[in-house]
């Protein structure tokens, strides 16, 4: 059995004689002196065979070679100052190769330039380098960190079933067919809030899961279709006591993992205010740049573009982006311009502030336009003013949201390390679906309302908020939760809200209103996105960096090839037939 961790030696070591188990990462034969880094999970350590049949073996190894080598720990003559085991080496006095390597489709380094595809086809090759290794330590030890502090909170862990009824959280599910019951359907989980839910009911008061979810949905560079939640759940607490638990354990983690102590209590910031401000749910507060709205210093504007939006009641709003006028060419603002349109606005104006007022608006508006802007902003020399007008209200924030983070990535105005977390608070309960022609709820049809807006539910849903709120690190979603509703007639007036007949509620979560008249305790809780929390904290922003087999962007395995087709027979005991145009 391997009994020593290859990094672990050191020149304390000296005289020490140790066998060693690990891959050939790379080898230097200088003519009757062979060296060796030999790699295991925990890193490097230099071998190096002298003379004889040691020198003969170890000559003739070729790359992720497996070996066993037996050696006394000696002090380097030139030491290695950028690995732990930099002072020592083993000199050997016996190798055995006990396996071999293929060659390899890429090289087996930290700073490899093989394509993505290549490493996800053979990611165990590429789970041996040490980044992707790395990663996979922070993310055990994240989630030990978890387990122990909500062991400590008298959490209990409990499993709920992976083949269930699908629950309705805004994705498609993914369904898996039933072969006893032909023709019917489960679907696994987006996420067991039902169940969790349930074990309230059921008396558990304090549940925690580290729950595999699966969604159907487009997949960005932080979705997953199967990924991870830290899932929990308490009984007899209001928002404040879920908060507090969550922001605590999340303070853990920090130092933990990476020694940093997190400031609490954690800053709140309600919905509106942060759409507003930063155009964003998740706002990144690494950086300032709020969106301010200069609507008012264009009221009576004779610029007609501006004067149609104000009459049509639209806002005009702007980013103020310090010492950034000189930096941007006309080029880059059309490049800014192309970037916003996407968000579906019109068009972008710019005003730079230089020892003139030069830009695409300032022929157009009044020199006490530009002083009053000047005011307000509270503008310098260099500065350089992005405006957004629209009929829209959400086009405007959205837009300037996104271009505020592209700037502050253009810009670098982002600390390396810097984390900011921050708490989104009272959520709207429902958002308008155009696609659907009715409100649907912006969390899950289970968050409660505010105690104010109870009523609100049935007649006044645009300003009916909830007690819904999200954790927000760095820009990123990393969690988000609810106190829920305990009562039935509450949860009935939610489910008359999001239009649902009588049926659907019966079909859909029949035994869950059934659940609720049998002494439901009030109760919320909160779900982390363990991948993004790793992603936060191993510093990537690939979510597939910190999966030990991730799925691509078109939700495939590129490893083992999967989705795949089928046999017939398997089909066939299903009871399902494929349509010609999809096969
Ligand atoms: P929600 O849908 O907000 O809430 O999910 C909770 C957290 O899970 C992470 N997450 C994802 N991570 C990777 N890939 C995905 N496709 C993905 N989708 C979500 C995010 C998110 O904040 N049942 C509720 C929780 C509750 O109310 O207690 C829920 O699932 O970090």
């Amino acid at each position: 059995m391997k009994e020593i961790e290859n990094s672990s030696l050191r020149l304390t070591d000296k005289d020490r004689k140790v066998t060693l188990y690990g891959w050939v990462q790379k080898k230097r034969d200088l003519g009757g002196v062979c060296f060796i880094d030999l790699r295991d999970r925990s890193g490097i350590v230099q071998l190096v065979a002298r003379d004889g049949e040691c020198y003969r073996i170890a000559s003739e190894l070729k790359s992720e070679s497996v070996i066993k080598a037996k050696g006394i720990v000696s002090e380097r003559e030139s030491k290695n100052k950028n690995i732990p085991t930099g002072d020592i080496e083993i000199e050997l006095s016996e190798i055995e190769v006990l396996n071999t390597s293929k060659d390899l489709p890429f090289e087996i380094s930290d700073d490899t330039t093989a394509l993505e595809d290549t490493r996800l086809k053979y990611r165990y090759l590429d789970i041996r380098r040490r980044e992707v290794t790395n990663n996979l330590i922070t993310r055990h030890k994240i989630t030990m960190a978890i387990r122990n502090f909500l062991d400590k909170e008298n959490f209990l862990e409990v499993e709920t079933p992976v083949l269930c009824k699908s629950t309705p959280e805004g994705a498609r599910d993914y369904l898996v067919p039933s072969r006893v019951n032909k023709g019917k359907f489960y679907a696994l989980p987006q996420s067991p809030q039902l169940f969790k839910q349930l074990l309230m009911v059921g008396g558990i008061e304090r549940y925690f899961q580290i729950a595999k979810c699966f969604r159907d949905e487009d997949l960005r560079s932080d979705r997953q279709p199967e990924f991870t939640q830290v899932d929990m759940e308490m009984s007899f607490v209001d928002q404040d006591d879920v908060m507090n638990l969550t922001e605590r354990l999340i303070a853990h983690v920090f130092k933990e993992i990476r020694g940093i102590d997190i400031k609490l209590p954690l800053m709140k910031m309600k919905y509106d205010d942060a759409i507003s401000k930063y155009g964003s749910d998740k706002p990144d507060l690494r950086f300032d740049m709020p969106i301010c709205d200069v609507t008012e210093v264009f009221k009576n504007t004779n610029f007609s573009v501006f004067k149609n939006i104000v009459e049509e009641n639209g806002i005009i709003n702007c980013l103020v982006v310090k010492d950034a006028a000189s930096k941007y060419s006309r080029k880059g603002l059309d490049q800014l311009t192309e970037f916003v349109k996407t968000y579906k606005v019109s068009g972008l104006a710019y005003l730079k502030f230089e020892d003139e007022v030069t830009g695409s608006i300032a022929k157009v508006v009044s020199e006490d336009e530009v002083n009053k802007l000047r005011d307000l902003l509270g503008i310098e020399k260099n500065d350089l003013v992005l405006i957004i007008a629209d009929k829209k209200y959400n086009v405007v924030k959205t837009s300037l949201g996104a271009l505020r983070c592209k700037l502050a990535r253009e810009l670098d105005l982002i600390k390396k390390d810097d984390f900011k977390l921050l708490w989104i608070v009272e959520f709207p309960s429902f958002e308008y679906s155009e696609e659907e022609g009715r409100y649907v709820a912006c969390h899950h049809p289970f968050t409660a309302p505010l105690d104010s807006d109870v009523d609100k539910l049935i007649d006044d849903k645009a300003h009916c908020y909830s007690k819904a709120y999200d954790i927000v690190i760095n820009g990123y979603e990393a969690g988000g939760g609810s106190i829920r509703i305990h009562r039935e007639e509450v949860q009935e007036k939610m489910f008359r809200a999001l239009e649902l007949s009588e049926e659907d509620i019966k079909n859909k979560f029949g035994f869950f209103v059934e659940a609720l008249k049998y002494g439901t305790p009030p109760h919320g809780g909160l779900a982390i996105g363990l991948d993004r929390l790793t992603m936060l904290l191993t510093g990537t922003d690939n979510i597939r960096d910190v999966i030990a087999f991730p799925k691509t962007a078109s939700a495939s395995c590129l490893m083992s090839e999967c989705p795949n087709t089928v046999d017939k027979k398997q089909l066939d005991d299903l009871g399902i037939a494929i349509k010609e145009e999809v096969a």
